[in-house]
């Protein structure tokens, strides 16, 4: 049984062959009989748009069908039921489980008490590994993926795609850049974990401070619901933001990735630029999702 819990659990020619795959897959958008009449458990207890309706299109176009656990105020969670009961439950209902939690490490917990295969969907600030996939995806759309100049602007943090990523990354022998707010640095332990994995981190607090040097620039949103309180939330809202005239200082062949939603930290008029990335990688979830469904129930 295959889960898929952190980038740290996958090697890189795993991660290019699902690439492939999903490269493959995108040529098509269905392939009907592949998963037919096998069933996914949606199980978000955060909020999410993208990643949810990605993962049912995904699952829709592989002929397979998904349930989903609804809010968590409707669920049993409300009654106070634990999250290991809930997994051995559902276990039994659906062929695997796409799981999103506000607590780090709530999904490997999963796996250890689910029959079926797990996917993280995301795990409080820990990882978000079927973001990071569609994320290399897309960079590899526009360029080969070694060696490159990264950038990780914004809520280093909490943000856990940013956390998936930079380790994916060292996979790559990329340079990373951690341009973050004060206070929304990338931590410690992620930072002396990428110089064990070879990669060099140098760190930032001004995207301009290095933005002419950069092949990709990765924003990400301040991650308001894991602020302790709204005082130090507002502190660090609005303190970055990525306006044409900004990217009109980058290497034209820079390109802007966001995982989305936005905020106020890409201004729209960034949009219409070539560089602007973001849209085309939301997109390419589904057919990443699709290659990871595939592998995990194929
Ligand atoms: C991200 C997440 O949930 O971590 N969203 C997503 O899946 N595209 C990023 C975010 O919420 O800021």
């Amino acid at each position: 049984m295959r889960h898929i819990i952190s980038v740290r659990d996958l090697e890189r020619r795993e991660i290019d062959g699902l690439l492939d795959r999903a490269g493959e897959i995108e040529a098509r958008r269905f392939d009907p009989d592949l998963l037919a009449g096998r069933i996914l458990g949606l199980f978000f207890f955060e909020p999410s748009t993208r990643t949810r309706m990605s993962f049912e299109s995904a699952m829709a176009r592989l002929g397979g069908v998904s349930l989903s656990m609804g809010s968590v105020e409707a669920s049993s969670v409300a009654k106070g039921e634990t999250l290991a009961d809930t997994i051995r439950v559902v276990s039994g209902y659906v062929d695997a489980i796409v799981l999103r939690h506000p607590r780090e490490g709530a999904a490997r917990l999963a796996s250890e008490f689910a029959s079926v295969p797990v996917i993280n969907a995301g795990d409080g600030a820990g990882q978000h590994p079927s973001q990071t996939l569609l994320d290399l995806y897309t960079i590899r759309q526009s360029m080969p993926l070694d060696g490159l100049r990264v950038g990780l602007l914004g809520d280093l943090r909490y943000g856990r795609t940013t956390h998936s990523l930079a380790i994916a990354l060292s996979l790559y022998k990329a340079e990373i850049a951690a341009i973050a707010p004060k206070g929304l640095e990338l931590p410690s332990g992620i930072i002396h974990e990428l110089a064990g994995r070879g990669t060099v981190v140098s760190e930032y607090t001004a995207v301009e401070e290095v933005i002419d040097d950069l092949d990709v620039l990765y924003v990400t949103r301040i991650q308001r619901e894991r602020f302790p309180d709204v005082a130090s939330y507002l502190d660090v809202a609005s303190s970055y933001r990525i306006t044409p005239d900004l990217v009109r200082c980058a290497q034209p062949h820079m390109i802007v990735l966001h995982p989305l939603p936005r905020m106020d930290e890409i201004d729209p008029g960034v949009d219409a630029l070539p560089n602007a990335k973001y849209f085309e990688q939301a997109h390419h979830g589904v057919s990443v999702r699709m290659a990871m469904l595939s592998e995990v129930m194929g």
